[in-house]
């Protein structure tokens, strides 16, 4: 038999089929889907995918635990997702398929997880807002698709089940849902009063369908989650004791209540509560499916959701409601795609990145896999949302915009901006729904003079929310917004009471806060942090970081004002522009580099006389996106950042990593070096290093940077990388580490927007203004040329670019709708379709 093997394998063939079974080894992009599709359940780490919106929705990972929340993870949730567990535990639900034999039944998951049954073929489509399985076992096809319909506030779970052959076979399908707590943190810290307060009520309808009840006590009168199924069922399950039996010696992987042929019909008036529902089949005949769909909801009541349950006990309406989430994303997705010689770069462009881009937009950093939204530690981060609109601004400015108002809601009279706010709190007006976030730690510590030693605010929030606003008005053209009264945060006070100013105001104080906030080189200060959360020095420090963000919301600021016709806030803020980036480049060039802080004394971090961090990534990209470091300065810094921060997976975000914990310096320091902002690829950064390379025309440079952090290129390394290869983790351990290329923290991460900003509006450089649509590419010198059709107020661009003598930048000629336009600039048309061909040289 080895001979014969052998014999099959000639020489040369064998290491391309090892590479090839390599590359498919978790599993493979189906472009034409947009689908990725797992091929096993084993993934190096868990894996997920996000389904709703905040609305109502969450996370579905590939083995069908689901997270699902209501409005809020801290504050209402509904499932009782533990990420912690192995992966192979249950994790707040699973469908149990039941199959009939001679002398009882044999159980399996769909899921694998939690019988961890051994599938003749399983696959996970982690698709667009939806998850589908399809599993091959004990002669059944089982297929199962999980989504929420748009607007709705239902997770459907369509089931079917074929027989592939012979014998009819008698199946019944259970479905399970593990209930939490809605206030998440308390399921988790107190099993006294929790379990005291959950309930579950089984309501039987005439015709045998079933409706299950939960709630907290005191939700009772106020938002009830039910579990019903389109069908008849013979029996349910609402104690999680009852359902896996002998008071909890029977387990998830093995149920006892499935022995029986009915389950018992538990309710739950304290304890854990489950929702499982036994649905009998029946006899499925060789060939035949046997569907049914079961909806997990919350509404008000009961009442309220009839009509909602009696929607999708229709299957027609559950197509239906596929269908309208497919058209969702054919329509948001058409805004902008392109067509290059690179298809790793125009599938994450077309698909998986913008796609992600949505996912921030509603869970900002609040939940996900890593950041499990528990209590106030996190929220809708005031500098995260700003910049993650931006990812979604051409996609949905109205929906941006109305997130955008929150955060305005949550910014200071004085200026600067609250952390972070829970967004059920904002909901309720309470008074108090937003936070200071890790700020709050450092409160009550003094200084030598008995003052507050650290800032309660971070010296780059309130900034990042002049260039999302900028980003709508010249995305939308709408500049009435500038005129809308949005009230400042005031703790303490209902909204009503609050001083109110326009948005422009609120612009205005953004501006001025940190202009009245600046330090000894008249720097802005650091405040608490600055992008980098792990840098918290005492009150006086100067960022670099901040000094940048400042200067690039002036630029924007004076767009704004030109576009106003306000000639005279443009000088101002010219003006203060101008102090800034002198003031910068009196103070912190380095030699070869830019520095990334001074703390109050007046001492630099980022300089090459430091041991440890001793150049800084953002410094370097930020000064160039601001235009505050130019000529031979610009380039040093970049090219600095090359060499000495640049790895084959990615920019650091600084180097050498610190070496221990150094109380001096703090979070930054608790990293291990190669970790994280301690020397780890912060993938956040890399972006920006790619929008500063574009700006000096560096096309080359800008997509290799582009192109080593792509996840989609990471398929075939997904043994290093372990994260997702469908969407951009947060980080990836640097080469200081053992465990360089691993990625970590999916999903939820600046990199999201700001990899999208810099591929369509700086490579591709196709980028919404006052004035109309730039088209102002930087690309790798060799491409021939590329496609791209960009929907902008109202209407459509069909662009063209050539580039027949190969450079990265430089516009030679812009063509649109047949005559020679002067500039970069294609005119605003609102309707129709337009051609536009640009060619560089
Ligand atoms: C995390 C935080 C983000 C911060 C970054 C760098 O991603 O969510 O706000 O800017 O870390 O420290």
């Amino acid at each position: 038999m080895a001979t014969k093997q052998i014999k099959k394998a000639p020489k040369k063939v064998a290491p391309k089929k090892v590479a090839a079974k390599a590359a498919a080894k978790y599993g493979y992009f189906d472009d034409a889907k947009k689908e990725y599709v797992l091929t096993t359940p084993a993934t190096p780490i868990k894996w997920c995918n996000y389904v709703g919106t905040l609305n109502f929705g969450g996370i579905v990972d590939t083995t069908g635990g689901t997270l699902v929340c209501k409005g809020d993870p801290a504050l209402n949730r509904i499932t009782k997702y533990i990420a912690q567990m192995p992966c192979s535990d249950f994790k707040a639900s699973t469908i149990y398929i039941r199959v009939k034999n001679a002398k009882g039944y044999t159980v399996f998951s769909p899921f694998v997880v939690p019988t961890l049954t051994k599938m003749k073929k399983w696959e996970c489509h982690v698709g667009l807002s939806y998850m589908r399985w399809i599993a091959e076992c004990e002669g059944l096809r089982t297929q199962v698709t999980i989504f929420v319909p748009t607007g709705s506030n239902t997770l459907l779970q369509d089931i079917q089940v074929t027989n592939l052959g012979g014998a009819a076979k008698e199946v019944d399908i259970i479905p399970v849902y593990e209930f939490s707590h809605f206030e998440a943190e308390k399921q988790l810290t107190n099993a006294d009063w929790v379990p005291q307060t959950m309930t579950l009520k089984g309501h039987w309808e005439k015709d045998g369908h079933v409706v299950l009840e939960q709630y907290a006590y005191m939700k009772r009168d106020f938002a009830v989650n039910y579990v019903t199924a389109n069908c008849k069922v013979g029996s349910f399950d609402g104690d999680r004791r009852v359902f896996l039996g002998m008071n909890e010696m029977g387990s998830w992987a093995a149920p006892l209540s499935l022995a029986n042929k009915e389950l018992s019909n538990s309710e739950c008036d304290r304890g854990d509560n489950i929702a499982a529902l036994m649905i009998h089949g029946g006899k499925i005949a060789a060939g035949k499916t046997f569907r049914t769909c079961t909806q997990l909801g919350q509404e008000q009541s009961l009442k309220v959701a009839a009509k909602a349950i009696k929607k999708y006990r229709d299957l027609k309406n559950v197509d239906k409601a596929f269908d309208e989430l497919a058209a969702f994303w054919q329509k948001y997705l058409a805004t902008i795609q392109v067509e290059t010689p690179d298809a790793a770069f125009n599938s994450m462009v077309n698909v998986h990145n913008p796609r992600q881009c949505h996912t921030t937009k509603n869970w900002s950093r609040y939940l996900s896999l890593y950041q499990l939204g528990y209590g106030t530690s996190r929220g809708i981060g005031y500098r995260d949302s700003s910049q993650d609109l931006m990812g979604v601004m051409s996609h949905m400015p109205e929906e941006a915009l109305q997130l955008a108002k929150n955060l305005l809601s949550v910014q200071r009279p004085e200026g600067n901006a609250m952390h972070q706010y829970a967004p059920l709190a904002l909901e309720e007006d309470n008074g108090n729904e937003a936070n200071a976030g890790d700020s709050r730690e450092k409160k009550g510590v003094l200084d030598e003079n008995g003052n507050p030693a650290y800032a309660d605010w971070y010296g780059d929030d309130h900034l990042w929310i002049v260039l999302t606003v900028a980003n709508y008005l010249k995305e939308t053209g709408k500049m009435d917004l500038l005129n809308e009264e949005i009230p400042f945060y005031e703790a303490g006070k209902k909204r009503a009471q609050r001083e109110k100013g326009t948005v422009l105001e609120h612009l205005k104080r953004s501006l001025n806060f940190t202009r009245t906030h600046l330090g000894k080189h008249g720097l802005p200060l650091l405040g608490f942090a600055d992008w980098n959360d792990c840098m918290n020095l005492p009150l006086g420090a100067e960022s670099s970081f901040n000094t940048g963000l400042y200067a690039k919301a002036l630029l924007e600021m004076m767009d704004i004002c030109e576009a106003l016709g306000d000639t005279a806030s443009v000088e101002m803020y010219k003006g203060w522009y101008e102090d800034v980036k002198k003031a910068f480049n009196d103070s912190a060039w380095d030699g070869k580099w830019w520095v990334r802080w001074f703390d109050k004394q007046g001492n630099a971090y980022g300089t090459n006389k430091a041991k440890y961090g001793k150049i800084y990534c953002n410094s370097q990209s930020w000064s160039v996106i601001s235009g505050i470091a130019s000529g031979e300065r610009a380039v040093m810094g970049m090219d600095s950042l090359n060499k000495l921060l640049n790895t084959a997976n990615g920019v650091k975000s600084s180097t050498p990593g610190y070496r221990g914990f150094d109380p001096n310096v703090g979070g930054i320091s608790t990293y291990p070096p190669g970790a994280k902002e301690n020397g780890g690829i912060f993938l956040h950064t890399n972006p920006w290093v790619m929008i500063a390379e574009t700006i000096l025309g560096r096309g080359d440079k800008a997509f290799q940077y582009y192109s080593q952090i792509n996840p989609a290129a990471k398929n075939t390394k997904l043994d290093e990388f372990e994260s997702e290869p469908y969407c951009y983790p947060q980080n990836i351990l640097g080469d200081e580490h053992k465990q360089f290329g691993m990625g970590r923290n999916a999903w939820l991460s600046g990199t999201s927007s700001w990899t999208y900003q810099a591929a369509t509006q700086f490579i591709i450089g196709v980028r919404a203004s006052f004035k109309g649509l730039i088209v102002n590419p930087c690309i790798p010198s060799k491409w021939d040329g590329f496609k791209v059709t960009r929907k902008f107020r109202g209407a459509t661009y069909e662009i063209e670019v050539k580039n027949p003598k190969h450079v990265c930048k430089g516009v030679a000629e812009m063509i649109v709708d047949g005559q020679k336009i002067d500039a970069d600039v294609a005119p605003i048309f609102t309707k129709g379709i337009h051609k536009v061909v640009v060619t560089l040289g």
